[in-house]
């Protein structure tokens, strides 16, 4: 008898959800049409209101290229990343109008440029308009101790929102990771949108956490203790994932920092046709702050060539020039000089060029002195360069004079930075030339 009450409400209970069922879903249905028209109508709007404000200069309208950096007064990797992108498209394109959407309400737009001299040593030619947002409180994660990566998301749309309706661009750029503000300036905006991926906003590592019930910093213990609520979580993970995924493949140009990071947008957002990896500017503080007189570990000298195996590099001048030396010294010294070149492979014809330089070396009968290091890592190139005694872009017909050593090593430390800056801007500008034409 209680067996049968107790289905009997089960059965009404369902009864119940199945009546308000297709109701739910023609009101859902009604609501996402009104949304779908108002968002019409306030693009034709937005447009309006471009029209009437852009400015022009030798009667050609200018492009407003604007970055969408909510913390760009801070003084982290993405920060550079930020300034060196402006600075290369100043350069390339100094007609355009250049704006950055940021939340440092309680700075003023010289001092963050200030900032960016101090920090990076990155002086922008021409001038950059700041739009300051109010409402960056929507996209810190304190706000949202759980569901904190749909808050946090929900909230860049708000922030985003803010931002469109102070400056509509022609061409937008999310700088900072915040994925959900794509759709919104491609499709209300009418933009061109591009995005600059540092670490993508769920990643399959975290899926596998959850998957696992392992306790992480994404994932509570009373989670991982609790089968059902790890599937829960999980079902939100992969809607989540999938909306990301929705999100990010309306950029039409998308770049990211690293191998690394590729691998996860290219499976999230599977736009591999527009997605390039370009490797920020080179933390030149990181390689400064290696103290100049460190004790060497390897006797003998180490000389140190940085830079993709591409034929303007002139890696074969540089082995040339290494067999030379090691002909005018007597041969028991040869054995404390190598010369390690350094370098990343993008594709096939980068590798047929090592293994050309590899058989060049051998031709010269200095294949034990040289050695080739493709693809290696941040901190392994670090220790490289700790060790080095002369880094060969610039020093090549210098004479390895030990009093001189530390002004030389001074000097080469100075060319570095304007070495990697330029490996940026080389790989950016012709990421987001789509964006400009
Ligand atoms: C602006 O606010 C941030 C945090 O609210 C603070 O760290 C920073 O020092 C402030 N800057 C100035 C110039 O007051
Ligand atoms: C890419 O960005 C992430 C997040 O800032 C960082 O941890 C990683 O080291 C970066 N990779 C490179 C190659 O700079
Ligand atoms: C180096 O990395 C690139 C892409 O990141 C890859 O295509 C290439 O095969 C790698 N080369 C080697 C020798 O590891």
């Amino acid at each position: 008898m209680a067996a049968d009450v107790g289905s009997w409400r089960l059965y009404a209970l369902l009864r119940f959800f199945y009546s308000l069922f297709f109701p739910g879903l023609i009101i859902c249905g009604v609501l996402c049409v009104c949304l779908v028209i108002v968002l019409w109508i306030m693009r034709r709007h937005l447009q309006r209101r471009k029209k009437s404000v852009s400015t022009s200069k030798n009667g050609k309208d200018q492009t407003v290229v604007a970055f969408f950096h909510p913390y760009c007064n801070a003084g982290g990797g993405g920060e550079r990343v930020l300034w060196c992108a402006l600075k290369a498209l100043q350069k390339k394109y100094p007609e355009a109008v250049y704006v950055v959407y940021t939340g440092d309400s309680n700075v003023s737009g010289q001092q963050i440029l200030e900032g960016a001299f101090r920090r990076f040593n990155i002086k922008l030619v021409h001038p950059v308009q700041f739009v300051f947002l109010r409402k960056r409180h929507l996209v810190e994660d304190r706000r949202y101790p759980h569901f904190t990566l749909l808050g946090q998301s929900l909230g860049s749309i708000l922030l985003g929102w803010e931002a469109l309706m102070q400056r509509v661009p022609d061409v937008y750029i999310d700088s900072m990771g915040y994925a959900f503000t794509l759709p919104l300036f491609k499709y209300v905006g009418g933009c061109r949108v591009g995005s600059y991926v540092h670490y993508p906003t769920i990643s399959t590592d975290m899926l596998s956490v959850v998957k696992n019930q392992n306790t992480g910093f994404n994932n509570a213990a009373f989670i991982s203790r609790n089968a059902l609520l790890s599937k829960a979580k999980l079902i939100y993970y992969y809607l989540f994932a999938f909306i990301y995924g929705l999100v990010g493949s309306c950029s039409d140009v998308v770049m990211v920092n690293s191998t690394w990071t590729l691998n996860h947008i290219l499976s999230l957002w599977k736009v591999g046709h527009c997605t390039n990896i370009v490797y920020p500017p080179c933390d030149v503080q990181t390689f400064l702050d290696i103290p100049l007189h460190e004790k060497k570990v390897t006797p003998g000298h180490l000389l140190v060539s940085i830079g993709q195996f591409r034929p303007e590099k002139n890696h074969a001048l540089q082995i040339k020039a290494f067999a030379k030396l090691l002909n005018e010294k007597a041969p028991e010294s040869h054995s404390s000089l190598k010369l390690v070149l350094i370098g990343g492979c993008r594709n096939k014809d980068d590798e047929l060029r090592v293994n050309q330089l590899r058989k060049l070396s051998e031709n010269l009968g200095v294949q034990e002195d040289v050695e080739f290091k493709i693809n290696i890592s941040f901190d392994e190139l670090k220790n490289y360069l700790s060790e080095a005694t002369i880094g060969l872009h610039t020093m090549w017909n210098e004479h390895f004079g030990i009093e001189k050593r530390l002004q030389i090593r001074r000097t080469a430390r100075a060319s570095v930075s304007r070495f990697s800056d330029q490996e940026f801007e080389v790989a950016f500008l012709s990421s987001v030339e789509k964006l400009l034409t």
